[in-house]
């Protein structure tokens, strides 16, 4: 069956399933709204009492199936008493499908952070701990600070794990009844447990004192076992951090070694020594080749020249090899042509394309050469030391579940891989998001231009607009343009993060413009003024396709939330990546040729676009299955060896 089919398949068999399922949650709904009434009556010390006695229920053995209507109705009354929000009826459904091990697909803006409340709460009456894993901090934080008085109201103790927490309070936070966090954390605290418990099972101080973290994976390793065993992980945004981040693998990297350190400080020394080194006195250098070569007089210089005494344990014949190595950097490699620095590190310029090449390195110590030249931290490859991917940490799960508001089309894969339904819950109020004409344009400068048309013609009827970037860069060219034409915006990406609140806060009020990359995608909650909601609502432009259509479907539902009104146009430029990455180089290059030189229209192009996508998902798609196939592969033979197939054996 072609990859194609098997979406098609699997979005066709997730509607059956739902409509099954849900025909038979509904029949409980009734009895949820008959305890409302009663429940109201209560003073607050009484509802949680009533609470507690619940969880005392559930902890004498009582099925939490058979606690759900009073479980379910409980916390709408609590939703309404502390935050005004009643839980609606589509809300139980999908609190229901969570609770039954289950994706609830839940359009944007239908309210999954309260829905989420429902599985959360009947989780945590068994004492065991629950885990709410989200995509980034700012919505750990958000959602849990938004949600704990309703928790707060039950008895439910709330955590909330941050990056660069120390262990006892991320311990802490994880002894609470729910706990909040980003599936980065959860997994890379799962991995430090593990040393931490191999270490004290090996007696030894020894080789836990050589681990830190590494990837923002926050603080080291302490020695304090900070999570409890898995019992409930709900993870929201699923098909971002079940399927689109399943390919990334959290890493702990090892200590360096002595030797390591050892040669850190050669590749510094040698950086600091090699502008006393003479062409044709102290070396030659083979212009041909790029190779620099010590003479006599150039060895005696580097054996004469002062340096620090560590260095002594080195030989003098790899003392000769750095120097010569940071020479060539030194004559050769030039900053800002060959490479930029950037938030200290080195990112090489390619040669070819004139663009950064991210995360690639130079070989054979050169890309420390560099690091050492330009006195940043030298990065020596040391290994790893714990790994895991995301995929084996939530698949470890005893119970888990999931929701978001793009999951259809990964429903295979979720089944297959978490063996979790996705269930299809259906919206509150009809939706009133209007999708405008889309424009496909010849290049991406006159797409720019009619860009800036557009937002200048909405931001005159008064209302806010979202413009959605596919990179930080884009949303710099986006904004030197409305500067130029004298309008006042905010700019929202990667390197105004402690900012994100704020903008995110003031972006529905009349006027905003808001020009965004990814990061106000998933998740962000866009209130709108009372006199937007009354009028036309907010406005979004989707300035380019992005590789999948659920990252655009996330994008356009920043708009028209709860039944609000809203709108949004997509642009497209015969010249945008997609094309290239979709359709190939030849292609690509032919439609740019048509782009530059023909005159418009262009709308019979649109398709293509939508074709290209669904190659690159279809690519992605296959890369993924590759990548379960190779772990489970991996998996095997290490456990066959009687090793932890997540630790590396200690060296
Ligand atoms: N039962 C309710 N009553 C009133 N307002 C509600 C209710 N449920 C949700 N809302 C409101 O709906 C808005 C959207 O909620 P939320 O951000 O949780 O949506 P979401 O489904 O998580 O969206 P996304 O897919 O974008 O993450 C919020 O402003 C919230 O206050
Ligand atoms: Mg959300």
């Amino acid at each position: 069956m072609s990859v194609t089919e098997t979406i098609t398949r699997s979005v066709r068999l997730a509607a059956q399933l739902s409509k099954s399922r849900l025909s038979r949650w509904q029949e409980m709904l009734p009895a949820i709204a008959a305890q409302e009434d009663d429940l109201k009556a209560l003073s607050d010390y009484q509802l949680r009492k009533s609470s507690l006695a619940l969880r005392h229920r559930a902890k004498s053995g009582e099925p939490l199936d058979d606690l759900l209507i009073e479980g379910f109705a409980i916390v709408r009354e609590a939703g309404r008493r502390t935050l005004h929000m009643r839980h609606f009826d589509v809300q139980l459904l999908g609190g229901m499908a969570m609770h039954n091990r289950s994706i609830a697909e839940m359009q944007t803006g239908e309210g999954k952070t309260l829905t989420a409340t429902l599985p959360m709460y009947m989780a945590s009456l068994t004492g065991k701990g629950a885990l709410l894993a989200t995509v980034n901090d700012y919505l750990a934080t958000r959602d849990a600070e938004w949600m704990r008085p309703l928790y707060q109201a039950l008895g439910v103790s709330v955590g909330v794990i941050e990056s660069n927490m120390p262990p006892t309070s991320r311990a802490k936070a994880y002894q609470c009844d729910v706990t909040y966090g980003t599936a980065k954390e959860f997994g890379f605290d799962f991995l430090r447990d593990r040393l931490v418990k191999r270490q004290m099972a090996q007696g030894s101080n020894d080789f836990l004192g050589r681990m830190l973290g590494t990837g923002g994976a926050g603080p080291m390793v302490a020695g304090q076992i900070v999570q409890r065993p898995m019992h409930f992980a709900l993870v929201d945004e699923a098909d971002s951090i079940l399927i689109d981040d399943a390919r990334t693998p959290l890493i702990i990297g090892a200590a360096p070694s002595e030797a390591q350190k050892l040669a850190v400080a050669a590749y510094k020394w040698s950086a600091e020594s090699a502008h006393h080194f003479v062409e044709d006195e102290h070396y030659e250098y083979d212009h041909e080749k790029k190779s620099v070569e010590l003479t006599a007089e150039g060895r005696r210089l580097v054996r004469n020249l002062p340096k620090p005494p560590s260095l002594d344990e080195l030989g003098m014949v790899f003392m000769y090899d750095y120097i010569e190595r940071a020479i060539r950097v030194w004559r050769d490699m030039i900053l800002d042509r060959h490479y930029i620095v950037r938030d200290g590190e080195i990112v090489i310029v390619d040669e070819f394309t004139g663009r950064l090449a991210e995360g690639r390195r130079w070989q054979a110590g050169i890309h420390q050469a560099i690091e050492a030249k330009e006195g940043l931290e030298v990065t020596v490859e040391s290994g790893q030391a714990a790994r895991i991917t995301v995929q084996d940490f939530f698949g470890r799960f005893p119970r888990l579940a999931g929701m978001t508001g793009t999951a259809a089309t990964a429903a295979g894969e979720m089944k297959k891989i978490y063996g979790l339904h996705v269930v299809q819950i259906p919206t509150n109020r009809p939706p009133q998001r209007m999708q405008l004409d889309s424009v496909v344009c010849g290049t991406s400068e006159e797409k720019w231009d009619v860009i800036v048309d557009e937002i200048c013609e909405v931001h005159a009827t008064g209302r806010p607009v979202l413009i959605g970037t596919r990179s930080i860069d884009k949303s710099h060219i986006l904004s030197e343009r409305l500067t130029a034409a004298g309008i006042p915006h905010q700019v929202l990406n990667a390197n105004r993060v402690a900012e994100e609140a704020d903008i995110v806060a003031q972006a529905g009020q009349p006027g905003r413009i808001t020009v965004s990359t990814n990061m106000a995608g998933r998740g962000t909650d866009i209130k709108l003024e009372d006199s937007v909601a009354a009028g036309e609502g907010l406005h979004v432009i989707c300035t380019e396709m992005h590789e999948s259509a659920r990252i655009d479907r996330q994008l356009i539902g920043r708009c028209g939330r709860q039944g609000d009104p809203g709108t949004y146009r997509m642009y497209f430029a015969l010249d945008d990546e997609l094309l290239r990455s979709g359709l190939g180089a030849k292609a690509a290059d032919r439609l740019k040729q048509v782009g530059s030189t023909v005159a418009g229209p262009f709308d019979s192009y649109e398709r293509l676009f939508s074709r290209a996508q669904r190659r690159v998902e279809r690519r992605h798609f296959r890369d993924r299955k590759a990548l379960l196939y190779f772990e489970r592969e991996r998996k095997k033979v290490q456990r066959q060896m009687g090793q932890d197939p997540y630790l590396d054996t200690p060296g």
